[in-house]
């Protein structure tokens, strides 16, 4: 196990180019097993969950070939239509292998997702939908064994849960739809960007998808679907993180390159009201953001896309850690998502979490600290902390940020930041 030494206060200045997204990539790879011609996947980002996902893939039997962001994959007939509780437990987002597997095998064996420390994430809505299309599920062994002897049918699924529609879920739902007899009509399904970016994918794939992007997605069933070529969008979670970066005290003004303002607006919106200057190019596609003049506290209520997206609170809890004045953020999605609060708090932060809500008083500087990382953007908004606390903050359980951060170390250096990953001896020791 690694951990990552930031050496805080040093100033942050210069360009960083954003990467393919994870979120999009993870269902998009998943979806190469809808056919058994090659698909050819630009900007995969690679993160430790994509090498997962990839890695599944392989073992399932699809050969994959990765250079430098492109991923090749190729599905033939006959692969598998389990996969091991091994190859799984690593990552919560292989449940999106559970969609295509249906459509193309009618057929799967998953195991049962457990908890995880942002909450427990169920797994009800996407079993709901795939029984909805005519799918049997059974629990046996800690694995989900669902089969449809007679093929997928389309239906009208409505998607929301407690929390609102369910991002993976409805990506699910999609995939499993493509090839189903019939049409397909999603309610209240996700509207994230990278929904709509799986859509385009299977559409390039010769799928019928309308709507996605919208409430309602309607998904006309074809026969077969064939290979094709496909770049994913930009990562708007580490582009936003970037952008929490850039208006940090230690920044002279960055530049973000690769980014798409449209996915960009609650997280842009809420900087700017905060104080700080965020200026994009005529296209939208490259972002400067500084420091204001007059920072203010800010509010965050979480809520799915158009909403402020959950996985962007915890780095700006960071920076509200070091803003003058009050500032509350309300999880709504995850409400136990607040485990990095306990650990700025090591570094002098003045927060207070109760019912899913945290209230940060801005104090005027953090001090470094050794700090656990407990999730993945929790680690974010530690790396962030750390690059404004003065002396040095040694962040544990890195693994946590390799999951979705290409090349976060080099970044940082490249914009002056002074960090150092070296083996952790006392990381892997209780690890989970
Ligand atoms: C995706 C993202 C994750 C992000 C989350 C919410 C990926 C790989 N991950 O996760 O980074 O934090 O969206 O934007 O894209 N729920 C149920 N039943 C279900 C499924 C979900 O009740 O069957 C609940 C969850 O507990 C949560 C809410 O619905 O409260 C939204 O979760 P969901 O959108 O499904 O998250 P993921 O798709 O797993």
């Amino acid at each position: 196990m690694d951990k990552l030494i930031v050496e805080g206060g040093h100033r942050l200045s210069g360009t960083v180019n954003i990467s393919g997204s994870k979120n999009a990539s993870l269902p998009i790879l998943a979806a190469a097993l809808l056919t058994d011609e090659p698909v050819r996947i630009s900007r995969v980002p690679d993160v430790s969950d994509t090498n997962y996902m990839i890695q599944i893939l392989s073992q399932l039997g699809a050969s994959v070939e990765r250079s430098s962001g492109t991923v090749r994959i190729e599905s033939p007939d006959g692969i598998s239509s389990s996969a091991s509780y091994e190859q799984v437990r690593k990552m919560r987002a292989s449940i999106c292998l559970l969609g295509p597997m249906m459509a193309r095998m009618k057929r799967c064996t998953l195991p049962l997702p457990g908890g995880c420390v942002i909450g427990d994430r169920p797994v009800d809505l996407h079993l709901r939908a795939i029984q909805a299309l005519g799918a049997r599920v059974r629990v046996k062994g800690g694995n989900m064994v669902i089969e449809a002897p007679n093929g997928l049918v389309g239906t009208t699924v409505d998607m929301r849960g407690d929390s609102g529609p369910t991002v993976l879920g409805t990506d699910n739902l999609m995939m499993a739809a493509v090839l189903a007899k019939g049409t397909t009509i999603i309610e209240s399904a996700a509207r994230e960007p990278e929904v709509v970016d799986l859509a385009n994918f299977l559409n390039k794939m010769g799928a019928r998808i309308e709507g996605a992007g919208s409430r309602t997605i309607t998904i006309h069933g074809v026969e077969k679907l064939h290979g094709c070529e496909h770049t994913v969008i930009p990562d708007r979670i580490e582009a936003g993180t970037f952008m929490v970066a850039g208006v940090m005290n230690v920044s002279d003004g960055l530049t973000l390159n690769r980014v798409c303002r449209e996915h960009m607006k609650s997280i842009s919106d809420l900087l700017v009201e905060c104080g700080h200057v965020v200026e994009y190019n005529e296209d939208g596609t490259s972002v400067f953001v500084k420091p204001g003049e007059r920072p203010r506290s800010g509010k965050i209520l979480t809520n799915p896309y158009p909403g402020y997206p959950t996985d962007m609170q915890a780095q700006m809890t960071a920076l509200f850690a070091l803003t003058p004045g009050i500032s509350v953020v309300k999880d709504t999605i995850f409400p136990q998502r607040f485990m990095h609060c306990s650990e700025l708090k090591r570094m002098g932060a003045n927060i207070k979490v109760d019912s899913g809500t945290a209230i940060i008083t801005g104090v005027e500087g953090l001090s470094g600290a050794p700090v656990m990382a407990s999730d993945l953007r929790a680690s974010a908004a530690l790396v962030l902390a750390a690059l404004a606390a003065e002396g040095t903050t040694d962040i544990h359980r890195l693994y946590h940020i390799d999951r979705g951060y290409e090349m976060l170390d080099d970044k940082l250096e490249l914009l002056g930041a002074r960090v150092k990953r070296v083996l952790d001896e006392a990381g892997s020791v209780g690890e989970d």
